[in-house]
């Protein structure tokens, strides 16, 4: 059994009877699920095995699921060479923020997953629109603007994405409530959210897309300030501030030097 893609315990549904459980349930022969836990814990003798290989199935279990994020993000970004690495680096700062803000590891841990899939509903969009080199027309920016929805319809379909859903659905919603799609404001947006915003807009700014090239880190900031208290909550904008210079020299700057090539 998981919870929050903890590893909590095994379930024990064979064995549960008189003999393998004292409880009143399974004296009177019905089936009784806690009593096969207790039974698996109470005659597996050393318990500091049984720890052991919990932890060890629960951290393999959390590897593979990081894996099969990972490789979910790169069939989508594979799709458009601008926007390659973007959702891993919008992950690995929104990482470094939340530590600036004190977020403890299980935390850190939901925030790098969410941000690493918050544009998964962009496997929705269409080509021409995804990887369009000018401004959308009316119509082409209402059906990217509805990739957080269909991100959200999307992680519906597994479990293990619907604790990310709020940071797939929601991080195009700004601090004073003009965003989309659901013009949530302030605190209404979780904070991993909040997060997750400045650091996707961050990258687009400073990294090249189809429709601009890669802005000076100094005019980011100067963009990101100005929108602090609108767009961004200014606590995360602070956190930001006081991780981005090596976060920046360390990331962004390697990219742009060595953009990738539409070479396949
Ligand atoms: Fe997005
Ligand atoms: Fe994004």
């Amino acid at each position: 059994m998981s919870y929050e893609y903890q590893f909590i315990g095994l379930c024990c549904v064979e064995g549960t009877g008189p003999k393998a459980c004292p409880c009143s349930a399974a004296r009177e022969k019905k089936r009784c699920f806690a009593a096969g836990i207790k039974y698996t814990f109470e005659t597996m003798a050393e318990q500091d095995k049984i720890q052991k290989l919990l932890s060890e199935v629960g951290s393999d279990k959390e590897e593979s699921m990081m894996e099969m994020m990972l490789l979910l993000n790169r069939a989508l970004e594979e799709r458009d060479e601008y926007t390659r690495g973007h959702s891993e680096r919008v992950s690995q700062l929104a990482v470094l923020i939340g530590e600036r803000l004190g977020f403890d590891a299980k935390r850190l841990e939901k925030l790098a997953r969410g941000a690493l899939l918050h544009d998964i509903g962009k496997i929705g969009i269409p080509d021409n629109i995804l990887n369009k080199p000018g401004n959308f027309d009316p119509d082409e920016r209402a059906r990217m603007n509805k990739h957080p929805e269909k991100g959200h319809f999307l992680a519906l379909n597994s479990h293990l994405l619907w604790d990310l859903i709020p940071m797939i659905r929601n991080h195009h919603e700004n601090f004073d409530g003009t965003g989309y799609p659901d013009q949530l404001k302030g605190e209404e947006i979780p904070l991993e959210v909040r997060i997750v915003t400045l650091a996707d807009f961050f990258d687009a700014l400073a990294t090249r897309r189809p429709y601009k090239e890669a802005f000076p880190k100094a005019k980011c900031l100067e963009m990101i300030d100005e929108m602090k208290g609108k767009k961004f909550d200014p606590q995360v904008v602070a956190a930001f501030h006081a991780i981005v210079d090596a976060f920046y020299e360390k990331t962004i700057r390697t990219f742009n030097e060595n953009p990738p090539h539409a070479d396949r």
